[in-house]
């Protein structure tokens, strides 16, 4: 018996979603201790202490069923924004919203317009549907190529993805951008703006892509608190977007989506704002120095809102930092395979990575193996 023939084919030729490595995957195949993780763009600062302890006061609920409307979560939001609860849908992670968009509006063949390097999940998502991603690649700059992605949105798509700020470049688009992209692009493709880097923007002219749901319900706007609220690992992402096209999404979604534990630290994180502060500031200062000294070190280093960098160091350099314990995301699966993707860590982890990078170059750069 062939169970690769009872697959549907869509999801037999999928090729996994390749997290960051674990941090103790690479200590026991090294055989090393003290190594860095700067890979998957999670909080250095930790989750908020109201956050923690938050999670100590609910453990003894747990043999309850989570509120699968998070009420809670959704009033506080709603109240928070200026928007209406029934404008959200929640999911473990934005991942899950995703996921949650390709089921409700994609069926086979249809086409997803995505820009390209981006989340590695938009192709995943819309392939595992049997919908076609058509991907459009940045402009030089490492930017959404917006007249390219109009006119492929303009040839039969059922949905275009956006990422403000890009992953994995972590460059941005302002309100200018995005209004004529819209503009151009009829009212009926759903348009998925997804915004998990929010937190951190810095440019002044970001767009209120929330203000656009009004003027266009097939809009949504994905947010998370995986990033700058440190709960990466309970796995809470939302929607917000016109009423009409959350019901939707609540039909696919099953009804305990978000645990009780995970809601309860989202509520708390979200109110702690001195945690966000820090954190913001920890960024911003990480950027600096990163962008300072990997520049002195003969490196591109693409301009980021978010809480990573992009940097362009030649081949090799994603090992040669692995064999030093340092670990950063690879970016060949992309297609840049002279690039490493870069989260800001702690003032420590970031000087710890410029020390290794320093050592490579020192041994001759990552193609002579960097061995100091
Ligand atoms: C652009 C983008 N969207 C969505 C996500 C998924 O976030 P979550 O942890 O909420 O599933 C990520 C995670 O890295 C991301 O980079």
């Amino acid at each position: 018996m062939s169970i690769e023939g009872l697959v549907n084919p869509h999801i037999r030729d999928l090729t996994p979603y390749s997290p960051g490595k674990p941090i103790e995957e690479v200590e026991r195949e090294l055989g090393i201790r003290g190594s860095v993780k700067l890979a998957s763009n999670e909080n250095p600062l930790g989750p908020s202490p109201r956050a923690l302890e938050a999670l100590g006061n609910c453990t003894s609920e747990v043999h309850r069923y989570p509120d699968g409307s998070c009420f809670a979560l959704r009033e506080r939001l709603a109240a928070r924004m200026g928007l209406a609860p029934d404008q959200f849908v929640f999911g473990s992670g934005a991942d899950e919203v995703l996921e949650l968009l390709a089921k409700t509006f994609l069926s086979p063949g249809d086409r997803v317009v995505m820009p390209w390097p981006s989340f590695a999940m938009y192709p995943l998502v819309a392939r595992g549907m049997g919908a076609e991603p058509i991907l459009v690649p940045l402009t030089d700059a490492m930017e959404h190529d917006f007249p390219a992605l109009a006119k492929a949105v303009g040839e039969g798509a059922k949905m275009v993805m956006l990422c403000n700020p890009n992953n994995p470049t972590g460059t941005s688009f302002g309100a200018g951008a995005l209004a004529d992209f819209v503009s151009g692009i009829p009212s009926d493709v759903v348009l998925v703006i997804d915004e998990a880097y929010f937190e951190f923007v810095r440019r002044t002219d970001f767009p209120d892509s929330l203000a656009l749901i009004a003027e266009r319900p097939a809009t949504i706007v994905l947010r998370t608190f995986s990033k700058i609220y440190g709960l990466a690992g309970l796995r809470v992402g939302y929607g917000i977007s016109d009423p009409e096209l959350i019901g939707y999404l609540d039909r696919a979604r099953h009804p305990f989506n978000v645990n009780n534990l995970a809601e309860a630290a989202a509520l708390a994180a979200l109110d702690d704002d001195e945690h966000a502060r820090r954190t913001r500031e920890m960024n911003a200062s990480g950027i600096e120095y990163l962008s300072r000294e990997l520049g002195n070190l003969g490196y591109r280093v693409w301009p980021t809102d978010a809480n990573f960098v992009l940097v362009e160091t030649g081949a090799g350099y994603y090992d040669a930092l692995l064999r030093r314990g340092v670990i950063v995301r690879p970016m060949a699966g992309f297609g840049l395979s002279n690039h490493i993707r870069i989260s800001v860590g702690t003032a420590e982890e970031n000087q710890a990575l410029v020390k290794a990078l320093q050592a490579i170059e020192e041994g001759g750069g990552a193609a002579a193996g960097g061995a100091s």
